[in-house]
């Protein structure tokens, strides 16, 4: 079954063609990120003007490198959820008219589970029940994906997101959006052990996440060593801030993964291609003796081949849209 999947949750304007869930025929990405820099992050009506003006030309290119055109698709597959509503809506409105003038159905995507499904594309072994960690700009959570599309959430942010709390962390540190893979950059070149950050803590919720008392604290280093006019080795803090996340989304997953007996663990979204993340899921796997699955670093980030992998299950329970599809800037997993 040939999927043409259509993602324009967020800046990135993307299409691709898989074939039954975890062959990818082509996948475009058409990012805006150079246009969003001068403003320090995405400016939402920018972000749904690009899509408007580029989707077209993307869904062409992405099937040109297919080898294949539009009858050849089997249905039509769009993120619906969550995301920024504008964004969103350039997506769901070109996806409807496809499967309208197509004749073809349309299956509604809830972007989270997207990012799931990009481990399926790139570990073909990998079936549920597994055990989840989801790490986007938006979200945080530790996800037990019971199948393909039944999903039970038992850990999550109690403030910022991951990624939120690495590009503001990077906008304190004066380093260009997107803030997140900066940071991975600069800690890369760091002699690390100068700074200490605090370690985050949620009292009495042990398989949930906190990051906004790590990003006060890169706020008041800044400041003092402004105020004193020392400066700063920002290498090192970026080293140590990411040391600090690893630590409290690695110990928190795998705490999870013993009391709730999972050995097979994944990690998705686009902190998931944070470098220092990576190397402590290892670490952290191997000496519980599981088995993990990263998707390799351009299906970590927002992509369309991950919506047309996750199309497809979605496709065979059923779920499948009409004409009447909106967009939902939130919703959760379930
Ligand atoms: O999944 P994604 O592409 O979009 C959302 O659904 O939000 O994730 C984007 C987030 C941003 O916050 C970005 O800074 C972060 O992922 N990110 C990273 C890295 N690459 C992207 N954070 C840390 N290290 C990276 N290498
Ligand atoms: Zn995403």
């Amino acid at each position: 079954m040939n999927i043409l999947a259509i993602e324009t949750s967020c800046d990135e304007t993307a299409c691709a063609v898989v074939q039954d869930g975890r062959t990818v025929l082509s996948s475009v990405i058409a990012s805006q990120a150079d246009e969003h820099k001068i403003y320090g992050g995405v400016v939402p009506e920018i972000a749904s003007r690009r899509h408007a003006e580029q989707i077209v030309q993307t869904t062409g290119l992405t099937l040109e490198q297919a080898g294949l055109s539009l009858p050849d698709m089997d249905a039509i597959a769009v993120t619906y959820a969550p995301g920024l509503i504008g964004a969103l809506l350039v997506g769901v409105n070109f996806a409807k008219g496809l499967s309208l003038a197509l004749g073809k159905p349309l299956i509604p995507v809830h972007h989270i589970r997207g990012h799931i499904a990009a481990c399926y594309i790139a570990h073909p072994q990998l079936t549920p029940p597994f055990l989840c960690l989801v790490v986007s700009g938006g979200h945080s959570h530790i996800i037990e994906v019971l199948d393909y599309t039944a999903f039970k959430v038992v850990g999550k942010t109690c403030d910022d997101a991951a990624g939120e709390a690495f590009d503001k962390a990077a906008r304190v540190l004066g380093l260009p959006y997107p803030g997140g893979v900066e940071m991975d950059k600069l800690a890369s070149t760091a002699v690390p052990g100068k700074y200490r950050l605090p370690n985050p803590k949620v009292e009495n919720r042990p398989f949930d996440l906190s990051f906004s008392g790590l990003k006060t604290a890169v706020v008041n280093l800044a400041h003092n060593a402004a105020q004193k006019g020392e400066s700063l080795d920002k290498a090192a803090l970026a080293a140590d801030f990411s040391d600090r996340v690893s630590d409290m989304l690695s110990s928190r997953l795998f705490a999870a993964a013993e009391q709730l007996s999972y050995k097979n663990i994944a990690c998705a979204g686009g902190v998931s291609a944070n470098s220092q993340l990576r190397s402590r899921l290892q670490a952290d796997a191997k000496a519980a003796g599981a088995q993990l699955y990263l998707p390799p670093l351009d299906l970590c980030v927002d992509n369309a081949a991950m919506i047309g992998a996750q199309a497809f299950y979605e496709y065979s329970a059923g779920n499948v849209g009409d004409s009447s599809l909106n967009a939902y800037a939130s919703m959760d997993i379930g």
